[in-house]
């Protein structure tokens, strides 16, 4: 179904301000942050307005309206992701919930099934975000696991020819990106999980860059956790997601210890609530769920798919208007067979920066530097790149500013036609 862009942007306040002198807003940096319609700022204002109290506290009707609230966004995200509502773990972003989780598999004493030991194996990829890089990396420090990857091969797709000696007999996890931040590329997931389970690791999935975008059915995938942020989603800031099946939250140790997390305190020990309270200690991000279950409902009467539809055509455009300016290189696939919204680019004797700034003198918006992905850039062979990311509320339009503001800023810095 084709989308109501002009009906869709009427819903974001943000579009009715101006930018650099008067010019109409190009947003192109939705893989940053996305924008919030009026539902999500509402949804927030209202619980400070008229809900506000401490959740799964007090006898009061605010409280009890407040858990409500918050136990509703609950079981909106599960629904949204097809999973049970205790399988939903709300942290304060999706790093967050990365680091929840290897904090706690780190914590696992000998006995529990997450315990790791020296010699096991981390399985993660050289298209990471730092956030599901770093703290594998640390937690294979810690351990004296060995660290290992996937190489990402010159389409800017993950290279699986090795996948069996990768992920080995001693392989306890694999975790790596759904949809790479810089390149756009969709992960192959069921090769990767049916080897992982094979072998009998678990597969952590960083879908911060997908589940905004398309539809994810975690029932479907094959996975043992997931991470999502909400500000990415429509939501707001200070509120992520972390996804794992019940069974293994039953059985992963406690991240932050503190009021809410416990069954029972004694002065010397303590007993943890069932999951998912057992990793939310102290008073959550109450109004930021309220806010996120807000964005999901909105993104859902929308239409998952209809949006994933509309943004592929948009960067089918992108990637076509891209390819015909001279000297301009394209990182990640072109093709758009199992990509996503996210294109980077470079410009031969244009600084990324420059380039951006340039763009944002025309009041388009995007992103550039290294995406928080250090490693994959420097396998690129870049320091920096510029990067274009859509979302529902983009049209046609913008994607024509864009590649003419690529033209102009060649025309200005004086480089090749
Ligand atoms: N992780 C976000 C990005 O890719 C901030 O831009």
């Amino acid at each position: 179904m084709t989308l109501n862009i002009s009906a869709i942007k009427k819903d974001f306040p943000i579009f009715e301000r101006s930018i650099r002198d008067g010019r109409k807003l190009i947003y192109l940096d939705s893989g940053a942050t996305s924008q919030k319609p009026n539902v999500v700022i509402d949804a927030e204002g209202d619980f400070y307005r008229f809900r506000n109290a401490a959740v799964h506290r007090g006898a009061h009707q605010l409280a009890e309206e407040a858990t409500d609230a918050y136990e509703g966004a609950r079981a909106i995200v599960a629904h949204f992701l097809h999973a049970d509502v205790d399988e939903i773990v709300f942290t304060k972003s999706a790093t967050e919930s990365l680091n929840l989780l290897c904090y706690a598999i780190g914590s696992a004493p000998l006995g529990n099934i997450f315990h790791l030991q020296a010699g096991d194996r981390i399985v993660v990829t050289e298209m990471e975000h730092h956030a599901n890089l770093v703290p594998w990396q640390q937690l294979a420090k810690r351990t004296g696991c060995e660290l290992v990857w996937f190489d990402v091969d010159s389409n800017g797709r993950l290279d699986l020819s090795n996948i069996d000696s990768l992920i080995n007999d001693r392989t306890k996890i694999v975790a790596l990106t759904h949809q790479s931040n810089v390149l756009g590329t969709i992960n192959p997931l069921s090769e990767i999980s049916k080897r992982t389970h094979e072998v009998g690791g678990l597969l952590v999935l960083d879908a911060c860059q997908s589940v905004p975008h398309m539809a994810v059915d975690v029932t479907g995938l094959d996975i043992d956790f997931l991470a999502f942020s909400g500000h990415k989603a429509l939501g707001p800031t200070g509120v992520g997601v972390l996804w794992g099946r019940s069974e293994l939250l039953g059985q992963l140790p406690p991240f932050l210890f503190g009021g809410s997390m416990i069954e029972t305190v004694t002065m010397t020990d303590s007993t943890w609530a069932p999951a998912p309270r057992k990793f939310e200690a102290g008073v959550p991000n109450m109004a930021q769920a309220v806010g996120l279950g807000a964005a999901l409902q909105y993104l859902t009467k929308i239409g998952l798919d209809n949006i994933h539809e509309h943004e592929i055509s948009l960067t089918g455009d992108l990637i076509a208007g891209l390819q015909d300016i001279s000297h301009l290189k394209i990182f990640g696939p072109t093709d758009l067979h199992s990509r996503g919204g996210v294109v980077s680019f470079a410009v031969d004797g244009i600084h990324p920066h420059d380039l951006g700034q340039y763009l944002d003198s025309q009041g388009i918006a995007v992103r550039t530097g290294h995406h928080c992905a250090w490693p994959l850039n420097r396998k690129l062979g870049v320091a920096a790149t510029t990067r274009a990311s859509v979302y529902l509320y983009n049209e046609k339009s913008d994607i024509d500013a864009l590649i003419n503001g690529v033209i102009a800023a060649k025309n200005y810095f004086g480089v090749k036609a």
